[in-house]
């Protein structure tokens, strides 16, 4: 069964990612391509990832999936109680002939049970540690992952960052858990 399943992700220079459940930078030309990527998708978040959003709202105009094991479902977003119940929900929504672009957008517990079944990891890289105390999987350290594209340097207020795509190598099939490993 086709699905494409990417990562989007800011990162700072330590591949921090949030702290005291906020994101650590807000770069508005970062934004921009959060939104471009994922217009019309589904996203797919941990459940402190969405109470992190302004006024606990989910992202308009894409199909929200929050991972949850005490939240009930809201306006505007569909839960799933553990990893099973979203890859069952998933091919479902596959079967039904529906949209099979999806983006794992954090936080970091989300991210780390995902990446395995991420096809590519778009990653913003800021250069500079914001003492974080939420991070991303080190894509540079982690042989299934490697360096596909580097953008050029970006500067935004004094802060150097670039757009960095990774391709995973060994990427796992959501549908064909028995083949994990
Ligand atoms: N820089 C970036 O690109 C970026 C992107 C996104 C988020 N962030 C930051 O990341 C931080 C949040 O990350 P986090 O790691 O603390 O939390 P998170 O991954 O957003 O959410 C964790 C919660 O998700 C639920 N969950 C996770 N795995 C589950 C599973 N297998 N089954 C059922 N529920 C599951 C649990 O909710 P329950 O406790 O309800 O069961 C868990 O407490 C924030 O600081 C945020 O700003 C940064």
């Amino acid at each position: 069964m086709e699905y494409e399943m990417d990562a989007i992700a800011a990162v700072d220079a330590a591949w921090g990612i949030g702290r005291d459940n906020g994101l650590l930078h807000s770069i508005p030309r970062d934004m921009k391509f959060f939104r471009e990527m994922t217009l019309g998708s589904t996203v797919i978040l941990g459940r402190r990832n969405l109470e992190s959003f302004p006024g606990g709202k989910p992202l308009a105009r894409r199909r929200n999936i929050v991972l949850s094991s005490s939240l009930a479902p809201g306006e505007g977003y569909e839960v799933c109680g553990s990893l099973e119940a979203l890859f069952s929900l998933l091919e479902k929504t596959l079967k039904e002939g529906g949209s099979s672009r999806m983006f794992v957008i954090g936080g970091g517990q989300v991210y780390r049970q995902l990446l395995p079944y991420c096809r590519r990891a778009y990653i913003t890289k800021m250069e500079r540690d914001f003492q974080a105390e939420v991070f991303f999987p080190n894509l540079d350290e982690d042989p299934d992952w490697s360096l596909a594209e580097e953008g050029p340097a970006l500067e935004h207020q004094g802060l150097i960052y670039r757009f960095v795509r990774y391709e995973n190598m060994r990427e796992k099939d959501i549908f064909r858990k028995g083949s994990k490993g």
